[in-house]
């Protein structure tokens, strides 16, 4: 799966004053010589700020670190976690496309994509909301087929609850990440086999699930609150 940097980049980038000063604790943390280890944070960051990683971000970062712009192109290009294209204003959608999910019905999700957002990955929803792209594993095979959206991870779905899920994005709700079958976390549908005296205890949401519940970030971008531009 080929990564490419959008055909149109804006002409520079810069940190917010708060994001400048956040990258700077984040540089600190690492010994002399070793700031390239802060590439990953800082380009997140970036993103976080712009919506999507521009070549003006992965250069300034670069440069920020010491390091040569091809070296920071060589790592926005290798993560899906970084996005290359303008997303969609509400989500960017990422369909995980890998084998269990193929074989667990990743490819109706796909089609939904296609007919809901539009037919091409990287491509955005003609009211400008959403845009897609299928991924490799994200690391939830045991609730295949999943797809994360934003920062969070919808599982155990299919074409109408996905749809479902969409429709409330769309209308400006957050739905509740996770498994969407009933589940709790990843054990067997048809109930416990081990830890059974447990049935029944656990809290009303996993861990995961809780902390995006309570951080409630599913779809924000820190450079909301200074006026994202
Ligand atoms: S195969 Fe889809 S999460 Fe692993």
């Amino acid at each position: 799966m080929q990564r490419r940097l959008h055909p149109e980049q804006p002409d520079g980038f810069e940190f917010s004053p708060s994001n400048l000063a956040w990258a700077k604790s984040q540089i600190a943390k690492y010994p002399a010589g070793r700031q390239a280890s802060a590439i990953i944070p800082l380009l997140w960051r970036a993103q976080e700020q712009e919506g999507w990683l521009t070549r003006a971000a992965i250069e300034r970062v670069s440069s920020m670190l010491g390091m040569s712009p091809m070296r920071g192109l060589e790592v926005a290009t290798f993560y899906f976690m970084f996005r290359l294209s303008p997303p969609g204003s509400v989500a960017h959608v990422q369909v995980c496309g890998t084998t269990t999910c193929m074989i667990c019905g990743a490819e109706d999700l796909v089609e939904v994509c296609r007919r809901r957002i539009a037919p091409a990955p990287h491509q955005v929803s003609e009211d400008g909301k959403f845009s897609w792209e299928e991924v490799e594993c994200l690391g939830a095979c045991a609730n295949a087929p999943m797809a994360q959206i934003g920062k969070d991870y919808y599982e155990d779905l299919t074409p109408e609850i996905f749809e479902g899920i969409l429709d409330r994005f769309a209308a400006g709700e957050v739905p509740r990440p996770g498994p969407q079958n009933g589940r709790y976390a990843s054990e067997p549908k048809s109930g416990l086999t081990s830890l059974e005296s447990l049935d029944g205890e656990a809290p009303a949401a996993s861990p995961s699930v809780a902390l995006a519940l309570e951080m409630g970030d599913t779809v924000a971008l820190v450079g909301n609150a200074e006026g994202r531009g």
